[in-house]
């Protein structure tokens, strides 16, 4: 009986095993049929999302400033669904929700946030989340997952939890070109190589909203994403000049007479940081005014406001109990501290207004003009609870968002246009005015991400802090000077643009050509605004190069950096993409669909301006608002065609310019009929608003 009941038992279980396998595999077309069935709605030209299971009520595009920019992204070639429908997969359970979209064998990926090593993303398993980055691969502060396909389409995935991606590197029973089985035992030579010919994207949780962007180009792809996160900043003009952050423990009267220094230097400057110093207690902070090291901010801000310099001031959110805020934030924070500080949690609109109301009163009343918002690369472990419902994987991704949306709002609501500086930030931020910066200060990881910060809408830059020599403090100093914020953060060092005194030179001759860019990069940023192309360029967007090492700034110059650490002998390669390319220093050709050797001397880095560019310049100013009407303007041509210039303007501080208060002048280089010789002419004005400019000039550079 006994035995009986055993060998009973053995069949019983056998026959579960193989009916569960049958029942497995009946079910199993089945399964996959049902996640085949997407629905995709149109949302914008050239833009399609789908929801797989259910929505999350917080996402990035939920998160935007402004809503998606319909005119710019209609002036975009018309584009259809670029990927094959019947391809595209997802379904959400077992609290996992996931998509499978089609990637064929020869297909790049590019972008994914602020990273800092190379440009191509494909061949790894990617995870985004917030990570504060130390110098290591894939981490970063700005986990943003979105794409760029090298067979021109983007995809985001819109959902705040961390996202897991696999690139071509899973398989399903239905994968496309399953490879051939093989048999371990008697062919020990064979390895097994994950090629799944898919991209899949899952997150935790009960669903995920995906949003694919058409192109057709790589550039198209960046450009809809970014309209589609509310168009680009337009940064007020004083942001764009030269910012200094002073000591974290200097005071009013000693960055007071710091500034005095920088006219006897005759070195320009427009911005003042300054760091934790302003307040009585940090990490966790008390944002409250220190009186022994700031006893008047209102005359500290205005005595600099006087002579065009504009403060900023770092902070954090963490919160001291000596804080003003302390007790109205409490019961609207996290469950876990960070620096023994309590974390306002930023989703609820009624501590966003306990922040804006006292952040109102006390700096921007008296003039403040933005900030640093410090420390939200927080990772918080998943379990931390935020009062708004928000876990602490999700909240980790949105905090730096939340935080540059909670201070943004004040000045929008003051038509006043801020700039600042910001050490998290994800996806639908290309509206947002903030940039961002690291404590890592590798050079050439800098530089790279700077390049790949253009695929993902967001600005980055590789700030200068100090140096272990003269040749590195200006070769940082020159980078620097060609980003979207040019900044020295001397928060720790103390130093000064004239720390190396050999340099001093090469060092104002740096700070100098921006300045005398100013009305090439504000066009520039005009066109992110409103076009969606971002201003420094990876070689990618417009020339379909694979590269980390140098950018274009706007639509002519391209910009090769002496890298730090990289380039030995003020010597290094620069890839010159199809079409004729000049020297911008002397407009002198130097090549054409090839890679070239230069040598700079220190007082120079290799910019190079393409065929037809048309660069405006002005004689440098120590700041953006000593650009007064009848400016003098040159205009810069290089090359052998004609071709035109838009110069963008408008009054540089509000956004009167979204009421039609901004002006285009169309400035056209061509051939005079007679001579055959070239000439530059104005032939066109558009706009109610009266340009900077009073005299022009043009320059022919290339004889
Ligand atoms: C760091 C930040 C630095 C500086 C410093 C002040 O976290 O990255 O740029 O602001 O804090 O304590």
């Amino acid at each position: 009986m006994k035995f009986k009941t055993i060998i009973m038992g053995a069949v019983a279980s056998t026959l579960m095993t193989s009916l569960t396998h049958e029942v497995l595999a009946q079910q199993l077309p089945t399964r996959l049929q049902q996640i085949q069935q997407l629905k995709w709605q149109q949302v914008a030209p050239g833009v399609w999302k789908t929801i797989i299971g259910k929505a999350d009520q917080v996402n990035y595009m939920s998160l935007r400033r402004r809503s998606v920019q319909i005119d710019g992204l209609k002036s975009l070639p018309l584009a259809n669904f670029p990927l094959d429908l019947t391809k595209i997969a997802g379904t959400a359970g077992a609290n996992k929700a996931f998509v499978r979209l089609p990637m064929a064998d020869d297909e790049k990926i590019y972008g994914m946030g602020l990273q800092f090593k190379g440009v191509r993303r494909d061949h790894k398993r990617y995870r985004m989340e917030m990570s504060w980055y130390h110098g290591g691969n894939e981490k970063t502060h700005a986990p943003v997952p979105f794409y760029v396909s090298s067979k021109g389409y983007g995809v985001l995935i819109n959902s705040i939890s961390n996202v897991e991606f696999f690139f071509n590197n899973t398989y399903r029973p239905d994968s496309d070109k399953l490879p051939v089985k093989r048999d371990r035992t008697t062919d020990r030579k064979w390895t097994h190589k994950a090629q799944g010919k898919y991209v899949e994207a899952s997150v935790n949780g009960d669903g995920l909203e995906v949003i694919v962007f058409a192109g057709p180009t790589l550039m198209n792809v960046v450009q809809r994403y970014n309209l589609y996160s509310g168009g680009g900043v337009l940064p007020p003009k004083w942001g764009l000049g030269f910012w200094d952050r002073a000591h974290t423990k200097h005071s009013q009267d000693f960055i007071t007479n710091a500034i005095k220094e920088y006219k006897t230097h005759k070195m320009p400057l427009s911005v003042m940081g300054v760091e934790p110093g302003w307040q009585t207690k940090t990490y966790p902070s008390t944002l409250a005014w220190d009186n022994s090291r700031f006893p008047d901010p209102k005359k500290f801000v205005t005595s600099l406001k006087n002579q065009g310099i504009y403060v900023n001031l770092w902070e954090h959110p963490y919160l001291h109990p000596e804080s003003p805020l302390y007790k109205q934030i409490e019961p609207l924070s996290a469950s876990h501290l960070v620096y023994q500080g309590i974390v306002p949690d930023l989703t609820l609109a009624k501590t966003r207004k306990v922040f804006q109301d006292y952040h109102q009163k006390i700096h921007l009343d008296i003039g403040i003009a933005g900030y640093k918002l410090d420390e939200v690369d927080e990772r918080f472990p998943g379990h931390v609870f935020f009062p708004g419902g928000l876990n602490g994987e999700q909240y980790s991704n949105i905090q730096g968002l939340l935080y540059q949306k909670t201070m943004v709002e004040m000045y929008d609501r003051q038509n006043l246009r801020t700039y600042g500086l910001v050490r998290a930030s994800n996806a639908g931020a290309a509206s947002s005015p903030f940039v961002l910066y690291s404590d890592h200060y590798n050079h050439e990881d800098f530089i790279a991400a700077l390049c790949n910060s253009s695929l993902s809408g967001i600005l980055w830059t590789p700030e200068i802090r100090s140096a272990g020599n003269e040749r590195e403090w200006v070769r940082r100093m020159q980078a620097v000077c060609m980003s979207p914020l040019a900044m020295l953060n001397a928060w720790s060092s103390g130093k000064k643009p004239w720390s190396f005194k050999k340099v001093e030179n090469e060092i104002r001759t740096a700070i100098n050509l921006r300045m005398s860019l100013l009305p090439y990069i504000y066009t520039t940023f005009a066109q992110y605004r409103f076009t969606g192309q971002p201003p420094v360029r990876s070689m990618l967007l417009n020339y379909n190069i694979e590269n980390a090492d140098q950018f274009m700034l706007g639509d002519s110059l391209l910009v090769a950096p002496i890298i730090w650490g990289k380039h030995k002998n003020d010597t290094r390669e620069v890839i010159l993409p199809k079409g004729k390319w000049y020297d911008f220093y002397t407009g002198k050709y130097v090549g054409n669909d090839q890679k070239i050797k230069v040598t700079v001397s220190l007082d120079k880095m290799p910019l190079f301006v393409k065929n037809g560019g048309i660069i405006p310049m002005i004689n440098p100013v120590m700041n953006p608002d000593q650009i007064k009407e009848n400016t003098k303007l040159t205009l810069r041509h290089y090359g052998d065609v004609p071709s035109e210039f838009m110069l963008y303007d408008d009054d540089g501080k509000t956004f009167n310019y979204q009421n039609k208060e901004f002006s285009i002048t169309r400035f056209s280089v061509v051939k005079d009929e007679y001579n055959n010789k070239l000439v530059g002419k104005i032939t066109g004005k558009y706009g109610s608003y009266k340009p900077f400019y009073g005299d022009v000039k043009w320059l022919f550079m290339t004889k």
